[in-house]
């Protein structure tokens, strides 16, 4: 662990692979970011798992032990600070978040969402895009609002839709690129090089809007 690297509380739910893809760019050096803390809602998420074997600190929360959301998101304001938590990044975090939390948290709380938004907010999205006919789907990373699945765009990486796709099969194919994504957001903006600008995220110098492929090389 060297000093100095953002520090990163990532919000989870369930299976925790975006977790694993931040733990493991982070266990390189020369990454900008570090997990700090996980916070999930469920006591049996499999991404507490990864965090434990990580040696990453976690912290569950379930929403039905507090008076009401506000309550609920105060108090995990109060875990996140605790841990020194700079950028909160959510990581199939199943739960609606209000303005206690989102407001706090403002420019400081990112998402990734399995579709090129702002087409497919919400749930279900490989198997929309099939439905809607689209060559093209992927992933976003997106600073957070509170109308949900909207803020301005940090990366986007796009995937083919091929002929005899099912939603699973072109949601590992997404999978596979919100692994790669999710580590670039965070170092575009660990490296200081993300200025928000209204309703869009400039990214400064070199990169604009739609990220090219060569900048989700691991190597770039
Ligand atoms: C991902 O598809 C992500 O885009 C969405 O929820 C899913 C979480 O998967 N927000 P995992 O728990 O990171 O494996």
């Amino acid at each position: 662990m060297t000093g100095g690297r953002l520090r990163l509380g990532v919000l989870v739910s369930g299976r925790g692979s975006n977790l694993q893809a931040l733990i493991d760019a982070a266990t390189d050096p020369g990454f900008p970011a570090e997990v700090a803390l996980v916070l999930s809602n469920k006591a049996t998420a499999p991404a507490l798992d990864r965090a434990a074997r990580a040696g990453v600190p976690t912290v569950t929360l379930a929403a039905k032990g507090f008076a009401d959301k506000a309550a609920y998101e105060q108090a995990m304001n109060a875990a996140l600070e605790a841990a020194g938590v700079q950028l909160v990044c959510l990581a199939g975090f199943m739960r609606l978040l209000g303005p206690t939390f989102v407001e706090h948290w403002r420019d400081r709380l990112i998402n990734i969402h399995p579709s090129l938004l702002p087409a497919f907010p919400g749930l279900d999205t490989h198997a929309r895009a099939l439905a809607a006919g689209v060559r093209f789907h992927g992933c976003t990373v997106h600073y957070v609002r509170l109308e949900m699945d909207s803020g301005p765009i940090l990366v986007q990486a796009a995937v083919p839709v091929h002929p005899g796709d099912s939603a699973d099969s072109l949601g590992d194919r997404v999978l596979a690129m919100e692994h790669r994504a999710y580590p670039l957001a965070v170092r575009l903006i660990a490296e200081g090089r993300v200025r928000i600008d209204g309703d869009l995220a400039r990214i400064e110098p070199g990169l604009d809007a739609c990220v090219p492929a060569a900048a989700l090389n691991p190597a770039g």
